[in-house]
C-alpha cells in the first residue's frame, strides 16, 4: 500500500507501514531528502516516533495491553513482579522464573551508604519527586561501570536493579520529608509489601504509630494487593511523554539511569503523572458536593486554565481501561479499607455530571487513571506529594523496557525533530 503525494505538480509514493493491530502509519522518513520540506505536528499528535512490541492501546475502544496480555487479566490474576518481567522477557515467567526474579529484586533493593546520605542534604521541605529524580541520576555515578550494553545479561541486570531500587529511593524521599530515619528494605518481604514496610517500619523493624492519627501499623494482605494492582496499572502506557522523554535521552548514548531520571521529570507534570497528585488537591478544594457545580462551570470556561484533574487523555476517546479497574478496585476496597467518604462523593459526583455533559461528551473526556488512584493511596497512608512518585515506581519497567527496546532497534537514530522558524 502506498500514499500519493503531489507537490507543485511533482509526484512522490510514500510506503503505508501496517503494523500488527492499530492504525496503519504512513512512512516519511526520505521525505525531506525528496522535497527539502519538513512535516509540522507539535506534541507529536500524528508522528509515531518508533516501531514497538510492548504495549499495545486502542483509545477508541479502551484497550490496553502489555506483550499482547489484557490489562484486566494482568491487574486480577498476576502479581506485578510477574507483570514486570513480562514486560522485560515477552513472556510470563514460569513458578521457578517468579521465584527467581522476585529474589533477584529483593537482593538489589538496598541503596549504598554513599547514596543514602545523599538524602540528608535535601531540605525535609523538598518534593518527593525531586529528591527520587536526583537519587537517580545519582544511581549513574554508582554503577557506570557495570554496564556492557550488546549483553543481555548486562541489560537485564540494569533493568533489575534500578526496578528494585526506585521504591527504596521513593521511600527514603517520604522519611527524609518527615525528618525520621531511612530504614534499609527487609529482604525477606516481596517487592510492593517491602515499599509499605520501608515507609512505615521504624528501624528494627517495628511499625510507627502516628499520635492522634488512625496511621496504618502493619501491613495487610489487601494494602498489599491494591498497591500492587495499581503498579501494574502504571507498568508501561507506550509512548505517552515520559517514555518519550526516556527515548529521546537514551537516543544520545547517554546512561540508562540519567535517561530513566530524565523520565521521572518529564512525569512530574501536572499534565501526566502529576495529575494524581493533583486531583486529590483538586477534590480537597472543591472541599464539598455543593460546589461541584462552579468547580465543572470553571473547567467549561474557554476563559478560565482551570481544568478538571484527572479527565481527559490524548490515546484516550474512551473510558480509560486503568481507570475502570481502579473504579472497581474503589468500590470494592471503600470498607475494607476505609476510603475517605466525603472525598468519594465529591469525586463520584464529578463523575456522574462530567460523564453527562455536553461539554466533556463532546471532547472525549472520561475520567483518566489519575482520577482514582488517590483515594486508594490516600487510604493506605501515602501522602499526596509520594502519589507521582508511586506512579514512578510502577512505571520504571516500562522505561527499562523502552530503553532496551531502542538500544536493539537497528534503525534507532538519535532524536532530533526540525522546526517551522518563523523568528527575525
Ligand atoms: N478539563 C476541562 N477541559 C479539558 C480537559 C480537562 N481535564 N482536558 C481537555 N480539555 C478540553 C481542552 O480545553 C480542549 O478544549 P477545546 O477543544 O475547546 O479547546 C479539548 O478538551 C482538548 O484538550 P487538549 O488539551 O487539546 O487535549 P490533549 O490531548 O492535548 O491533552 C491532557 C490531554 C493533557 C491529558 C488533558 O486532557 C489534560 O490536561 N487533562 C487534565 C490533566 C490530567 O488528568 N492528566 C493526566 C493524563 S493521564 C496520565 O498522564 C497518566
Amino acid at each position: 500500500m502506498k500514499a500519493v503525494i503531489e507537490i507543485d505538480g511533482k509526484r512522490l509514493e510514500y510506503p503505508i507501514l501496517e503494523g500488527t493491530r492499530g492504525p496503519k502509519v504512513l512512512d516519511i522518513r526520505t521525505f525531506y531528502k525528496d522535497t527539502g520540506m519538513f512535516t509540522y505536528d507539535p506534541g507529536f499528535t500524528s508522528t509515531a516516533s518508533c516501531s514497538s512490541d510492548i504495549t499495545f492501546i486502542n483509545g477508541e475502544q479502551g484497550e490496553l495491553r502489555y506483550r499482547g496480555y489484557p490489562i484486566e487479566e494482568l491487574a486480577k490474576s498476576h502479581r506485578y513482579s510477574d507483570v514486570c518481567y513480562l514486560l522485560l522477557n515477552s513472556k510470563l515467567p514460569s513458578k521457578e522464573e517468579s521465584d527467581e526474579f522476585d529474589n533477584e529484586l529483593r537482593h538489589r533493593a538496598f541503596i549504598d551508604e554513599g547514596l543514602r546520605k545523599l538524602f540528608d542534604a535535601f531540605p525535609r521541605t523538598a518534593h518527593p519527586m525531586a529528591m527520587l529524580s536526583s537519587a537517580v541520576s545519582a544511581l549513574s555515578a554508582f554503577y557506570f561501570d557495570h554496564l556492557d550494553i550488546s549483553e543481555d545479561e548486562s541489560f537485564q541486570e540494569m533493568s533489575a536493579r534500578i526496578i528494585a531500587k526506585i521504591p527504596t529511593l521513593a521511600a527514603f524521599a517520604y522519611r527524609r520529608g518527615l525528618g525520621i530515619p531511612i530504614i534499609q528494605p527487609d529482604i525477606d518481604r516481596y517487592f510492593t509489601e517491602n515499599f509499605l514496610y520501608m515507609m512505615r517500619a521504624y528501624p528494627g523493624g517495628k511499625f510507627h504509630r502516628e499520635v492522634g492519627k488512625k496511621a496504618p501499623t502493619t501491613i495487610r494482605d489487601i494494602e498489599v494487593k491494591a498497591l500492587d494492582t495499581i503498579f501494574t496499572l502504571h507498568a508501561d502506557h507506550e509512548q505517552n511523554a515520559s517514555t518519550t522523554t526516556v527515548r529521546t535521552v537514551a537516543s544520545t548514548g547517554a546512561h540508562p539511569y540519567a535517561a530513566i531520571s530524565a523520565g521521572i521529570n518529564a512525569l512530574w507534570g501536572r499534565a501526566h503523572g502529576g495529575a494524581n497528585e493533583s486531583v486529590i488537591a483538586q477534590l480537597e478544594m472543591i472541599g464539598d458536593i455543593k460546589n461541584v457545580d462552579s468547580f465543572i462551570k470553571r473547567a467549561k470556561d474557554p476563559n478560565d486554565s482551570f481544568r478538571l484533574m484527572g479527565f481527559g487523555h490524548r490515546v484516550y476517546k474512551n473510558f480509560d481501561p486503568r481507570a475502570k479497574i481502579l473504579k472497581g478496585l474503589q468500590d470494592q476496597l471503600k470498607d475494607e479499607l476505609n476510603l475517605d467518604s466525603r472525598l468519594l462523593e465529591i469525586a463520584n459526583r464529578i463523575e456522574e455530571i462530567a460523564l453527562s455533559d455536553e461539554y466533556f461528551i463532546k471532547r472525549n473526556l472520561y475520567p483518566n487513571i489519575d482520577f482514582y488512584s488517590g483515594v486508594i493511596l490516600t487510604a493506605l497512608g501515602i501522602p499526596k506529594n509520594l502519589f507521582t512518585a508511586i506512579f514512578v515506581i510502577g512505571r520504571t519497567v516500562g522505561w527499562v523496557t523502552q530503553w532496551m527496546e531502542l538500544k536493539k532497534d537497528p534503525k534507532a537514530k538519535i532524536a532530533r525533530p526540525r522546526q517551522l522558524y518563523i523568528g527575525k
